[in-house]
């Protein structure tokens, strides 16, 4: 395990919220991606089983979306903090778009995955995928067809990177999350672990979330005007 002194002192989550702005859709917000579509058929491994070709396509729709969508001020900013404070400030993302990176940030950890991200269930390779993905695609790796899905996590799957999150959040100083529900764990409760611990936290988001109370400051408005301000103030 790492020593104290190698952790990051500040560690943001952030969720669907920073994304908003640059118009893709939440999934609980009115109108939000859930309300669309029933979680069990498109988010599963057992809608993956059921009709893997309308997995495929729920994601080949966010895909483009994504790829059509640019960063707004908040992911600059965040891409502003990381690189002043290298080492010191780690991004946790739920998001499964690359629009923290296309802003700048390096290292971000895709805790529920990535969109740009392919994975074959045959042999678990994992490949760069940017195009829309069938049923009929082959592997790159092994070469077997009918075998390919996102590399996203689904609801009854582990998230990516649990362990060196938990230990970060055991040391960070400083817990922020930000544009995000707190609907979903285990990412609802890093703010639990990371005040036992010892670290101040800071939700910033449109509204309360579900568990704004563990929180012991926040800052209500939207992203793109509410992460630039905070980002200056530590900057400055
Ligand atoms: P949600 O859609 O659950 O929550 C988005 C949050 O962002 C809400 O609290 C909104 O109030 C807030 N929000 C909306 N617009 C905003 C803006 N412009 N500025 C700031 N905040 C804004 O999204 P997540 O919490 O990210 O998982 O959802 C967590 C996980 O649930 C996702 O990663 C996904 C989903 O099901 C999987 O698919 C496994």
């Amino acid at each position: 395990m790492a020593v104290r002194g190698q952790l990051p002192e500040t560690v943001i989550l952030t969720g669907a919220g920073v994304s908003a702005e640059s118009g893709l859709g939440t999934f609980r917000d009115v109108g939000g991606i859930w309300s669309q579509y029933a979680l069990e058929d498109v988010a599963t491994p057992e809608g993956y089983a059921r009709d893997p070709e309308l997995v495929l396509s729920f994601y080949n729709a966010r895909r483009a979306n994504a790829l059509a969508a640019t960063p707004n001020p908040a992911h600059d900013a965040l891409a502003r903090l990381l690189k002043a404070k290298a080492g010191e400030v780690v991004l946790i993302t739920q998001n499964i778009d690359d629009l923290h990176e296309r802003a700048g940030s390096e290292g971000v950890l895709h805790m529920h995955g990535e969109l740009l991200r392919g994975l074959c269930t045959i042999c678990g390779a994992r490949c760069d995928w940017r195009q829309d993905m069938h049923v009929s695609d082959a592997c790159p790796s092994c070469g077997g067809v009918g075998g390919m899905r996102p590399d996203v996590v689904w609801f009854g799957e582990i998230p990516y990177f649990l362990e060196e999150i938990a230990t970060m959040l055991q040391n960070c100083r400083q817990f922020v999350a930000i544009g995000t529900s707190g609907s979903v764990y285990p990412a609802a409760g890093f703010v639990a672990e990371a005040r036992a611990h010892g670290a101040e936290t800071l939700e910033i988001n449109l509204e309360r979330s579900e568990v704004s109370s563990a929180f012991e400051r926040r800052i209500l408005g939207p992203a793109s005007e509410t992460v630039p301000e905070w980002v200056e103030s530590l900057l400055n």
